[in-house]
């Protein structure tokens, strides 16, 4: 990982699903904003490629419409035209052999000489996953992916990265064939938050916690990923995945690796992934009988948020009535190493909670002799710091403190940081450190073949045991709660409980 963000290399970035809603609302705004700062090379294009037919004129004038709306106050007309000028578009039948991917070739022959741009292409996915394979295998067959000449050639695909674990081993096979991994950049976003990158940055760069960052001291470890939203009209999508599938291998996993990993020798790609590897080899198998106990699902019923009404999952658009469907998952998770042996990481996420709320909680263990004997039961602090990933940025540590007055009284106080307040408020979609960092060929930050392949291997006897015996009680929470009732005894049952963000 870079400490500085230079000047990208000179490159173009081929974008499959150019009239999609990725590279409206987050790649374009994303690239706007590194051009913004001025990261991206003067010999720099897109050439966005889709189903739809368009002249490249046609498609400038959407993009800069989309970049009002979406890259915000960054909407700078100097940087537009600039963006303007090297801008492009192709559109045919990604099922066509030919038409389509000569039409890509030449354009880019012209666009290299135009823009005086060395032949570094990088190609992003941003199509639906059954099409990756096809569509990677077709770039390479037209002699696209070919590393020459010191030109690179890098592919860039979105989750989700297979559906099981089959399908993603299918999927690394089938590209490794065509490929080498380091041209495979595997994304997930969760990864550009620059909370979940300061995990390294807070865990790796100060010394204090070190010491204690284990199970000597920590008692638990709490994750949260809580949305508001329901799915937004990507339920064709979402009623085959699940919440299980759709966040817990791929955003929580990474969560959880930062969380939990040794410290890396450097922060090169391989040694980082190393560790986080490592993490998830230690995660304890499912045994189905365990799965039963320890991974808890929920489906929303219809409820109230914010004082509006809302429907059930089973009344949302492209969703079967009868759906079995999770939208909220819990697991407990055992990491069995050294340093976490019996420190249980308690992982939930769910949509349609009553507030938008990511955080990691890394829970004390409770001071070893109590001297307050006086102080009731809810005023006795335990330590924990708090990760706050979204929507408010930040860092607290909660302890005990003495209440001013002639009696020794304890009670709960927090020290916070928070980012806008220290650094001021950047606008970014997440994007931008993961394309830069594609465009530097740092993939420190992108998942390895063998760490999707663990992660699925993780949660996949849970989806068995899921599928074998079907919900009987789902709808199961009201939308606008923290999920279902059996979520809470998961840690009830341990003496805990889930630390709920205020709504
Ligand atoms: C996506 C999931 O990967 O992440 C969505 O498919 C989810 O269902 C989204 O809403 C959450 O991302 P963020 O950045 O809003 O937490």
């Amino acid at each position: 990982m870079s400490e500085t963000l230079k000047t990208a290399e000179p490159c173009i970035m081929v974008i499959f699903g150019a009239t999609g809603d990725l590279t409206k609302r987050k790649l374009f705004p994303a690239l706007f904003n590194l051009a913004k700062d001025g990261h991206l090379s003067e010999n720099f294009a897109i050439v966005g490629v889709g189903r739809q037919e368009m002249l490249s004129e046609d498609f400038r004038d959407q993009m800069v419409e989309d970049l009002k709306k979406f890259a915000g106050e960054n909407g700078d007309e100097e940087k537009a035209k600039w963006f303007c000028s090297r801008t492009y578009y192709t559109g045919g039948d990604f099922d066509d052999d030919k038409k389509l991917f000569s039409d890509i070739k030449d354009m880019l022959r012209d666009v290299c000489t135009k823009h005086k741009i060395p032949e570094n292409f990088f190609f992003y996915m941003a199509i639906p996953p059954d099409l990756f394979a096809n569509v990677a295998q077709k770039v390479v067959k037209n002699g696209l992916g070919n590393e020459e000449n010191g030109n690179w050639r890098r592919f860039i695909f979105e989750k989700p990265f297979g559906h099981d674990l089959d399908s993603a081993k299918k999927l690394n096979a089938h590209l490794l064939r065509i490929l080498k991994e380091r041209q495979i950049y595997r994304i997930d976003h969760y990864l550009g938050k620059e909370t979940v990158q300061n995990l390294l940055v807070f865990r790796f760069g100060n010394s204090i916690w070190e010491p204690i960052w284990n199970r000597n001291y920590v008692d638990h470890i709490q994750i949260t990923v809580a949305e508001k939203l329901g799915v937004e009209g990507r339920g064709g999508y979402y009623d085959t995945a699940g919440a299980l599938r759709d966040m817990v291998p791929n955003h929580i996993f990474q969560l959880v690796t930062l969380t939990a990993m040794e410290p890396p020798v450097s922060f090169e790609a391989d040694a980082v992934r190393d560790e986080q590897v490592k993490v998830l080899q230690a995660i304890k198998p499912f045994s189905p009988e365990v799965a039963l106990r320890d991974a808890i699902r929920g489906q929303y019923d219809q409820g109230e948020i914010g004082g509006e009404r809302v429907p059930g999952y089973r009344g949302e658009e492209s969703v079967d009535p009868n759906s079995q469907t999770e939208t909220f998952a819990a697991l407990k998770l055992s990491i069995d190493n050294w340093r976490w042996a019996d420190v249980p990481f308690y992982i939930r996420t769910g949509k349609r909670m009553p507030t938008r709320h990511s955080s990691i909680i890394i829970q004390f263990k409770k001071a070893p002799f109590v001297l307050f004997r006086e102080t009731p039961i809810e005023r006795l602090t335990t330590n924990r710091i708090e990760i706050h990933i979204q929507p408010d940025e930040g860092i607290t540590l909660h302890f005990g403190a003495k209440i001013p007055g002639p009696l020794v009284r304890m009670g709960a106080v927090d020290m916070d940081f928070n980012y806008v307040d220290h650094f001021g408020e950047q606008l970014s979609t997440g994007y931008e450190r993961l394309l830069f960092d594609c465009m530097i060929g740092d993939a420190t930050l992108f998942q390895r073949a063998d760490m999707v392949e663990t992660s699925w291997s993780i949660v996949s006897p849970v989806l068995d045991i899921w599928s074998a015996v079907p919900p009987r009680d789902f709808p199961n929470y009201p939308a606008g709660t923290w999920g279902p009732a059996i979520s809470d005894e998961l840690l009830s049952r341990d003496g805990r409980a889930w630390k709920n963000a205020p709504e």
